[in-house]
């Protein structure tokens, strides 16, 4: 590098730099910035996760400032019924967020038949169809599971509106960043790619701190000793889903477990001093208990820390964040989480933990059942059907979380099933960044064969999900099962 050059780079202030945070998407972002601001007045839809929640508050708080007259609705699948619905409105624009590129098939009749225009900020990986107003990051060669989410994308969008206004928008970054979170698109390296940029932006709003940290869910609001016990990704013989075992091992550390109120403390309360000597500990254990290395590295991690949120609440952890946002919407009160990522810490903070509690119960529930029950075991695919047990906007994230528990094997996908009701099956699918790299696309393989026996299905390589008529789970996990395989078997 020439002194010239270093001399330019150290010169630019990330924090008030021109430089467009995805360059990639830049085109597309503006693109679909002037459609909105051509329309001045169109309706926004988005999805019921975590990720399409904050999709939504971006790209509410960029359209407010820029003085939209617009309406949002959530949905928790864009398929034809829910299309129909929103091309009956008066509107002429719809936004969509956090969905619209899988289903661009189903959208492109309407925008065909002049009942509206589509402007999409999704990262889902694209149906066979083609629309003037899209900003995605599969189109511009940009992993759209592990490097922007749908939040990321929305985020764009805002930057791309927000010239006018004193941030640019770029205090909206945080909430992006939860967003990637709520999509599992983060390592342990933290996020990377495309949402680097998102993470530079924040970090240089003052909106979020990058802290590398023990990598175990709960550290704002878990009691230390349940923070060891639910840890059961790490899978700590002795601590991990052992009550007894994670008391045993705290009270032999030099670190009080609860304060001089006699209350639990919970990893923020611990000094620097005391995080460490915990983190040695565990890591110690890790290895003397045969962990293999790769999950020993995975305890320590990047992690998200919302600067301006109080230490000790669910707000402060991007991930816990996150669940908090999923307890809201995947229960029918999408409401309540886009008025908490809209800052309302009130009613709509008190109403979210509320829902909190239910929706770890559901995990917590769910997960017994499934690792009670066990899971069927085909020659490329493990499945279980949960029937009613488990609701069919959370099993996805029950599927997930039930990967390598006991009799669970971590090397097939898994697939989950859960009622719809009106004779429909609600399918999510799971993979692993190991079986992507084998080939795996659960996305096509949900397209497939959901497509093949009446129904509809999408996502990403790496999670997906479909519904099927009630009737056809079994011809459909046949048809899973042969596609995985042929995906798989290195051809
Ligand atoms: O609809 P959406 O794209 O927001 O959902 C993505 C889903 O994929 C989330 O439920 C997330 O947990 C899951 N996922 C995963 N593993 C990854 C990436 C995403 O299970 N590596
Ligand atoms: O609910 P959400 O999909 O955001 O959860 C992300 C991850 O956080 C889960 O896959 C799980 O590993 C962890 N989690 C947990 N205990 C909870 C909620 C989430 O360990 N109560
Ligand atoms: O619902 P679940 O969490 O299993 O969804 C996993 C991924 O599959 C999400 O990205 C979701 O948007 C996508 N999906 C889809 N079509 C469906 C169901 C899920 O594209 N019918
Ligand atoms: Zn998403």
């Amino acid at each position: 590098m020439s002194e010239a050059t270093r001399d330019d780079s150290e010169e630019a202030d990330p924090a008030h730099g021109d430089e467009f945070p995805v360059p990639e998407l830049s085109e597309r972002a503006e693109a679909c910035a002037a459609r909105l601001r051509e329309a001045g007045e169109f309706l926004l839809c988005s999805h019921i996760d975590a990720d399409g929640l904050t999709s939504a508050a971006v790209a509410t708080a960029a359209f407010e400032r820029a003085g939209f007259d617009f309406e949002t609705a959530f949905f928790k699948q864009l398929d034809a019924d829910a299309v129909a619905s929103i091309a009956a409105t008066d509107y002429d624009v719809v936004c969509f967020t956090d969905f619209g590129s899988g289903q661009l098939d189903v959208i492109a009749p309407h925008e065909a038949a002049g009942e509206f225009v589509p402007v999409i900020a999704d990262h889902h990986q694209p149906a066979d169809a083609e629309t003037e107003f899209h900003l995605n990051p599969l189109l511009e060669g940009l992993d759209g599971a592990s490097e922007l989410s749908g939040a990321g994308a929305s985020y764009l969008l805002a930057r791309a509106l927000g010239d006018a206004t004193d941030t640019d928008n770029r205090d909206l970054a945080a909430l992006a960043v939860v967003g990637a979170v709520g999509d599992m698109q983060d390592g342990d390296g933290g996020l990377s790619g495309a949402n680097e940029g998102l993470v530079a932006d924040a970090v240089a709003a003052g909106a979020l701190e990058e802290v590398t940290d023990l990598a175990l869910y709960g550290r704002q609001t878990r009691p230390l000793p349940k923070l060891l016990e639910y840890a059961s990704d790490a899978r700590i013989p002795g601590i991990s889903n052992d009550q007894a075992g994670a008391v045993e091992f705290l009270s032999d550390l030099d670190v009080p477990m609860k304060d001089a109120d006699g209350e639990w403390r919970r990893w923020v309360d611990l000094d620097a001093d005391e995080r460490r000597t915990v983190a040695s500990a565990l890591i110690r254990r890790a290895v003397s208990s045969g962990v293999p290395s790769e999950r020993v590295d995975s305890l320590v991690a990047t992690t998200y820390v919302l600067a301006d949120e109080e230490p000790g609440t669910e707000l402060r952890d991007v991930s816990e964040f996150s669940t908090l946002l999923n307890a809201t919407a995947r229960y029918e009160r999408a409401d309540v989480g886009l008025a908490v990522c809209l800052g309302d810490r009130g009613e709509a903070l008190d109403r979210a933990r509320t829902l909190l509690r239910n929706h770890r119960r559901n995990l917590s529930e769910g997960l017994q059942w499934v690792t009670n029950e066990g899971v069927e075991r085909e020659e490329h695919i493990q499945w279980f059907d949960a029937g009613t047990r488990i609701r069919e906007t959370i099993v996805g994230i029950v599927a997930g979380m039930a990967v390598g528990a006991d009799g669970v094997s971590a090397r097939k996908p898994i697939v989950a099933f859960a009622d719809k009701g009106d004779d429909e099956t609600k399918v999510s699918a799971r993979g692993s960044g190991f079986l992507v790299r084998q080939g795996l696309d659960l996305s096509a393989v949900m397209r497939e064969a959901s497509r093949a026996v009446g129904g509809d299905g999408g996502g990403h390589d790496v999670a997906a999900g479909a519904t099927i008529p009630a009737d056809e789970r079994e011809t459909f996990i046949a048809t899973v099962d042969e596609l995985v395989g042929e995906q798989t078997s290195g051809e």
